[in-house]
């Protein structure tokens, strides 16, 4: 299994794949980069994963970055507390609902919330985020993923 080569930063690259077999040296000397700063991201490591919408459309783009910014510290709070499973967080641009946003989506649970404005965006958090229960009232559907 390939070691991985150093990244643009010098950081030993990711050891891909996982399951031990080779890949070609090609695509690991293009990739070393990004595998690099995947492992310096923590990727390999989360529990969860939230994505929020900045708008346009289900919220404007001031209220959407402001969500987005308020997520981003509250998730990074979580994420230092003593034995907290870690959360990964990523602002999209749209996920096609496109009404009452601001809009989330948190995964693996696949729980969809709505009308993410100031005060609802915190009890999303608060409830969903750091105490991984859903909020039924904010909830705008319902999609878990699996690999079975
Ligand atoms: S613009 Fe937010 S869901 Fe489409």
């Amino acid at each position: 299994m390939p070691t991985g080569r150093a990244g643009r930063d010098g950081r030993p690259g990711f050891p891909y794949p996982l399951d031990g077999r080779s890949v070609p040296d090609k695509k690991s000397t293009d990739l070393d980069g990004a595998r690099a700063e995947a492992q310096r991201r923590g990727v390999g490591g989360y529990g969860r994963h939230v994505f929020i919408c900045t708008g346009p459309d289900c919220c404007t783009t001031e209220e959407g970055m402001a969500a987005w910014t308020r997520l981003k510290s509250r998730v990074g709070e979580l994420n230092k507390r003593e034995g907290a499973t870690p959360i990964y967080r990523t602002k999209v641009g749209c996920l096609r609902i496109c009404e009452s946003g601001p809009t989330a989506v948190v995964y693996p649970e696949g729980r969809w919330y709505g009308g993410l404005e100031p005060d609802a965006l915190e009890r999303m958090i608060a409830e969903e985020l750091g105490e991984g229960r859903p909020v039924p009232d904010l909830q705008i559907g319902e999609n878990p993923l699996s690999l079975e």
